[in-house]
């Protein structure tokens, strides 16, 4: 009998470490005979650490468990009151539709067998009996559009790479998950690093690249060994090196670890960082498809852009694309966050609406207070008010209200929220994360919490307002990248949506 334990790192920052040790001790003693196995997380946050006991059924779930109710769960089985019943029938968990995330706390990470008697390879083996650009062609085909934020149709970019002609090409995994709220890219590298692995070398495949890297976030230190202990598996059993499966081809990794800049995330700045250059962006064009790692034709792709590929190729284009709605097509992994009830990862078919995942999913906030703002999309995203939680979680659909869906990203604030603060912050994260190249983003960052703090006294507020209104409208155009030119979006959001937060007066003195 197994007993299924997640290693995963937010498991493990509520104790699912002193839990697996728990059922080793009981195990020593000879008071239970199970084997443990260390999946990743299934991403329902809310019941970690989530235990799971195999049955004839299927696994039994008991959660959040302690050290201390080891013993119990393992002598009561489903009559222990933290019981809740076969995982896979949860209603937030049954009611998702896991593509990505299919085998994420169901497998042991690292067994390259388990991964393959789930579904694992049969992507990459396909692509190995396919020509380049019919592999090109069914990743343009499914609709896949890029998951780190900007929705870049997946296709068109490595039909551009591709089509380029230089002695090397790269593949690069931007796993540089900075934005606020996100955690999907670090749990698919700690509960399936084998399926980034087989998307990186089906994108190599396609566009004629032999090296890949992926760049992870100096934050991720159990993702990165995860990754890099699955890279050495991989190797080992001929899934990558120079002869993929047998096939004569050649793909080989590298897991690389970044050193705690936002702004590494910007494909740009994070090539000048994997060339050992301090992280500054580039300006573009030219475009990394055409000029990037160490100047040659470079796919940059999201850890979830990547790892949704396997799939497409092993059911087929069509499978994917018929997920979805209008152009955002297949599933989106939607992180939960903040001051929410159920945090943690929905995986679903664009369209459902923020009111669904906040609400239904979320079941509303953890204080018990009501819901007041959400951003969605990470700290450049937009703070919306409850009124537009209609809208369906759809890049178009977020982009004609003025938000963004990012990388799927939703923070949730109660009514305790202050705007003023929050978009105070905004500029306050711009100036703090600036790689300091243009004007607008180093100095007007400054200049707008400089303002906030003037509003927040009550001084002159409509001039001060006009001036913050102004200011965004700069850094909107005179910024080379996003983080300065998309600054405007949570601050002007939280001045149009709530504007009694900016209405201050001033201290009248004793
Ligand atoms: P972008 O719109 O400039 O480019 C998107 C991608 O498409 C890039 O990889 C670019 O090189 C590629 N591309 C554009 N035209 C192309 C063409 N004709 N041929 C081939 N490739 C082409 O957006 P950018 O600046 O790369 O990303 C901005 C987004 O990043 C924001 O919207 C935000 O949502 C997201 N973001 C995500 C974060 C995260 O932690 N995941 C953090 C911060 C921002
Ligand atoms: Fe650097 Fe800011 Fe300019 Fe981006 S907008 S290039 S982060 S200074």
């Amino acid at each position: 009998r197994c007993v299924y334990i997640p290693a995963d790192a937010a498991a493990l920052s509520v104790g699912a470490g002193d839990v697996a040790r728990a059922v080793e001790a009981e195990v020593a003693a000879g008071r239970a005979d199970v084997s443990i196995v260390r999946t990743g997380s299934r991403g329902l946050f809310w019941l970690e650490p989530l235990l799971e006991i195999e049955t004839p059924e299927g696994r039994l779930g008991f959660g959040p468990v302690t050290a201390e109710d080891v013993t119990g769960i393992l002598a009561a089985g489903a009559d222990h009151p933290l019981c809740v019943g076969l995982v896979e029938e949860i209603p937030w968990l049954k009611s998702q539709q896991r593509v990505t995330f299919a085998r994420c706390g169901v497998i042991d990470p690292l067994s390259l067998s388990d991964y393959e008697a789930h579904g694992g390879l049969k992507g990459l083996r396909r692509a190995l009996d396919m020509a380049p650009d019919d592999i090109v062609a069914a990743v343009t085909a499914s609709g896949l559009r890029g998951r780190g934020g900007a929705g870049f149709p997946t296709g068109i970019k490595w039909r551009t790479v591709a089509g380029a002609t230089a002695d090397r090409k790269y593949v690069v995994c931007n796993a540089d998950e900075g934005d606020s709220g996100t955690f999907a890219d670090r749990m698919l590298m700690e509960g399936d690093p084998f399926l980034l692995i087989e998307g990186m070398v089906i994108a190599g495949l396609a566009v004629g690249a032999t090296k890949g890297f992926v760049y992870v976030r100096s934050e991720y230190p159990h993702a990165f060994r995860k990754l890099r202990k699955a890279i050495g598996i991989a190797q080992a059993a001929g899934m990558l090196g120079r002869n993929i499966l047998g096939s004569g081809r050649r793909f080989d990794l590298e897991a690389r670890l970044g050193a705690g800049a936002y702004i590494c995330g910007e494909e740009t700045s994070l090539l000048e960082s994997l060339e050992g250059k301090r992280g500054q962006v580039r300006p573009k064009p030219p475009l990394p498809a055409l000029h990037g790692l160490f100047g040659r034709p470079t796919v940059v792709n999201n850890v979830l852009s990547l790892a949704a590929v396997p799939t497409i190729l092993a059911e087929g284009a069509e499978y994917y694309r018929d997920l979805g709605v209008g152009r955002s097509r297949g599933t989106m992994p939607i992180q939960l966050a903040g001051n929410v009830r159920r945090g943690g990862l929905i995986e679903r078919a664009f369209g459902l609406t923020l009111r669904e995942i906040v609400e239904d999913y979320g079941g509303g906030t953890r204080t018990g207070r009501p819901v007041r703002a959400v951003q969605v999309g990470g700290p450049l995203g937009a703070y919306w008010p409850t009124s537009l939680f209609d809208t369906p979680f759809d890049y178009e659909a977020f982009a004609s209200r003025g938000g963004m869906i990012g990388h799927g990203g939703v923070v949730v604030f109660d009514d305790s929220v202050d705007l003023l603060r929050q978009a105070r912050f905004a500029f306050a994260f711009c100036a703090f994360e600036s790689c300091g190249k243009c004007t607008p983003c180093r100095i007007g960052s400054t200049r707008g919490v400089e303002t906030m703090d003037r509003i927040a006294r009550g001084d002159r507020v409509a001039d001060n307002l006009a001036l913050v209104r102004d200011l965004c409208e700069v850094l909107r155009d005179g910024s080379l990248c996003a983080l300065g030119g998309l600054t405007h979006v949570p601050v002007l959001s939280a001045l149009d949506h709530f504007p009694e937060d900016f209405d201050r007066q001033p201290a009248v003195a004793a």
